[in-house]
């Protein structure tokens, strides 16, 4: 392999390939991360959940041991950020949300240029340019130019020039912003199969979705703090409310409706704009304690509907917390 680290052996205990232990950092008067403990496991998915300015970028930077932190504790695959950054940086991969590969090279030549960059002789530095055009579906697109692409093929190589290396662990710092439909989740497919081949990931993104996707755990990060974390699930339960909707039969009507749920020790609350009634319940099986109130009042529903709470609603209701308690 001359020259290429092969995949690394972790010597953190446990597997954990990130680890941050009150981490804060300071721009002049600005606190850009304050405090901030996070840990991921090998071959897992950190997600790093924020608004523009949240500090995820910043944060990246100091567990990529690119900026150093002003105070607090960081390691990734074992290596202090601080006391090893070389170690560390030999470790990971790092994409920016803007492509930082050489426009005046090909696609195919910029790989190979970094491969050589990172010693590997010409021989094996053109092999795993070829492997890695492969594996991103970029051959046909390996002789021309980054600055012809599109943008979800940018995207792509900047990707497989992070991977160069065979990195144990790739920051993706919003990697799908800008992108259409098709090319994010053809994105999420390659980072779905660097995790199952043992790569760790810390990914940053605005989108709901993409963390609930991707993430095997979330770290929700506003104004530098951290101001939740847990799986999509446990964070859903945490804030999220599950709903039952009842469309009343004309017949009955939401008063109806509303009467026969309260019987039954519910909290129904009509939505007199759309003729339903609203029930939070606890758990999805309460559906049932639902359908059971209605039916022994004799109250016939033309349509039902169960929602579970998204995580637009946990980000909506923990920003608001905390920009509640800041004010
Ligand atoms: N080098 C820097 N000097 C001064 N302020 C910075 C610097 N880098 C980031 N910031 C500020 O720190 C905050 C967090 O920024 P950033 O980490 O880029 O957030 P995000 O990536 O979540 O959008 C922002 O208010 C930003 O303006
Ligand atoms: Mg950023």
């Amino acid at each position: 392999m001359s020259g290429l680290a092969a995949p690394i052996a972790a010597r953190a205990a446990g597997d954990v390939m990130i680890e941050a232990y009150g981490v804060s950092k300071v721009f002049g008067s600005l606190r850009a991360l304050d405090s901030v403990s996070l840990s991921a496991r090998r071959g897992t998915v950190l997600g790093l959940l924020g608004h523009n300015g949240a500090g995820k970028t910043t944060l990246v930077n100091v567990l990529a041991a690119a900026l150093p932190p002003s105070s607090g504790r960081a390691a990734v695959a074992g290596f202090d950020v601080t006391r090893d950054p070389r170690e560390v940086r030999k470790r990971i991969g790092l994409t920016g949300q803007f492509a930082s590969v050489d426009p005046q090279l090909s696609g195919r030549d910029n790989l190979v240029l970094l491969a050589r960059l990172l010693g590997a002789d010409r021989r094996s530095a053109r092999a795993r340019a070829d492997e890695l055009l492969e594996l991103f579906g970029l051959q046909a697109f390996a002789a021309r130019r980054p600055g012809t692409y599109s943008g979800g093929l940018r995207r792509r190589l900047d990707l497989a020039a992070s991977l160069v290396g065979h990195p144990a662990v790739i920051f993706l710092d919003e990697p799908t912003t800008g992108l259409d439909p098709s090319s994010r989740i053809g994105l999420w497919e390659i980072v779905e199969d660097l995790v199952a081949g043992g790569t760790t990931v810390l990914l940053t993104t605005q989108y709901l979705d993409e963390a609930d996707r991707l993430a095997d755990s979330i770290t929700v990060l506003s104004a530098g703090a951290v101001i939740a974390s847990g799986t999509a699930a446990e964070l859903k339960a945490q804030v999220g409310k599950r709903t039952v909707t009842v469309t009343p039969a004309p017949a009955a009507g939401p008063a109806v409706a509303c009467a026969a749920l309260r019987h039954a020790g519910l909290e129904p609350v009509p939505d007199r704009e759309n003729g339903t009634v609203v029930v939070a319940i606890e758990a999805s099986k309460d559906v049932a304690e639902v359908i059971r109130a209605l039916d022994r009042a004799g109250v016939e529903a033309t349509e039902l509907s169960f929602r579970e709470p998204s995580l637009d609603d946990v980000y909506l209701a923990l920003a608001g917390r905390s920009a509640g308690a800041a004010s």
